[in-house]
């Protein structure tokens, strides 16, 4: 089997995590860690025997690599997603493809013009339970769909610095929830969004909120609500309810392990501490599944346009937030560019 020599683009935390799975499959050689910070380059290169460097040109210009990881923040995404699609490269990129729909549509361009293959990492479509959920969907056990519910709760507020950087709740956390309404029911045609601060007062000086809920109108008829927090007392949750006439899917886990303690003042068992303990089977699996696919010539999912139309359901959605209005999905980025 060929090599799929692969660099990496961002060498900070969801880097780790992609380059932990990637050193594992076979046909795979990171060859080069490509980071803004030397320090950080360089601490992910020496793990992996790989060259580091600061200089982007020299990713570009390196005919030998073929796939290419974005993992820096969410701002650069676009500029890079061109930049690596013109050099003739594939290239798998974080959430959310972009940081505005105008930005988006040149990431999205420039791939398609280049004819390369775009990976966005909403893992959760590769979670075993959301794949099983699907399956069932498209099998038609859930009947006519009506309904769905989507929650995420972060354990600890990240720090207010990045928070004023990251676009706001439901661009950052929020798009995880509205990425699987669109995955599991369809596309959305109306939203609206209310917020609150609660763990943070210092997020009101920024316009930001730590807590929102969202509902939703489908164009299919189903009504939806997603739920955001940025903090807990108890440690990280998601849950996912898809609901038909013919009945009810419920995505939780609830549990790390399939271990829990009981004694006199009641039950205990270890929850999933962050959102990489929570996804540890979707993270490798989106990645191996992207790797493969690009190794085998193979169209990958979901890719930059289908991102594309869940940021713009999340820039809708935190519009409303921002606005107090309700806002017409379909139309959105025409209507307030
Ligand atoms: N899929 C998920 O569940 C998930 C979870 C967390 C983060 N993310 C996304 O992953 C992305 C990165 O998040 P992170 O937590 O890994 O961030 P991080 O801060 O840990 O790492 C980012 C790295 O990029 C580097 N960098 C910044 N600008 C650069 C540039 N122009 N060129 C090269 N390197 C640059 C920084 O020095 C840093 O090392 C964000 O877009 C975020 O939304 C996704």
């Amino acid at each position: 089997m060929n090599t799929l020599n692969v660099a990496l683009i961002g060498a900070g935390r969801m880097a780790r995590t992609h380059a932990n799975v990637l050193g594992h499959v076979g046909y795979v050689s990171i060859q080069t860690v490509c980071d803004a910070a030397a320090e950080n380059a360089a601490a992910l290169a020496e793990f992996f025997g790989a060259h580091a460097t600061t200089s982007l040109d020299e990713v570009l210009h390196d005919d030998g690599i073929t796939a290419v990881i974005i993992t820096t923040p969410t701002a650069t995404h676009a500029d890079l997603i061109s930049k690596v699609a013109h050099s003739g490269k594939h290239i798998f990129v974080e959430k959310p493809v972009a940081h505005t729909l105008e930005a988006a549509d040149h990431a999205v361009q420039a791939v398609e013009a280049a004819g390369v293959q775009c990976q966005v990492g909403f893992q959760r479509r590769y979670d075993p339970s959301y794949l099983e959920a699907k399956r069932k969907i498209e099998r038609g056990e859930l009947g006519t769909l009506e309904g769905f519910r989507g929650l995420s709760r972060d354990a600890f507020l990240p720090p207010v610095e990045f928070l004023k950087t990251s676009g706001g709740l439901m661009v950052d956390m929020g798009i995880h929830d509205l990425d699987s309404a669109r995955y599991f029911v369809g596309e959305v045609e109306e939203v609206y969004c209310i917020g609150a601060v609660h763990a943070e007062p210092e997020l009101r000086d920024y316009g930001l909120f730590d807590s929102a809920v969202a509902t939703l109108r489908f164009a299919n008829g189903a009504l939806g609500t997603i739920e955001s927090g940025l903090r807990t007392a108890y440690g990280y949750e998601v849950r996912a309810e898809i609901l038909g006439d013919g009945g009810r899917l419920h995505l939780e886990r609830d549990s790390r392990y399939h271990l829990r303690q009981y004694g006199k003042v009641g039950g205990f068992y270890e929850r999933p501490a962050d959102f990489e303990a929570y996804f540890h089977e979707a993270y490798a699996a989106e990645i191996r599944t992207f790797a493969n696919n690009v190794h085998q010539g193979k169209p990958v999912t979901p890719n930059a346009a289908d991102a594309r139309e869940s940021l713009r359901l999340a820039l809708a959605t935190q519009h409303s937030l921002e606005t107090g209005t309700i806002v017409k999905v379909s139309t959105f980025g025409e209507v307030h560019p």
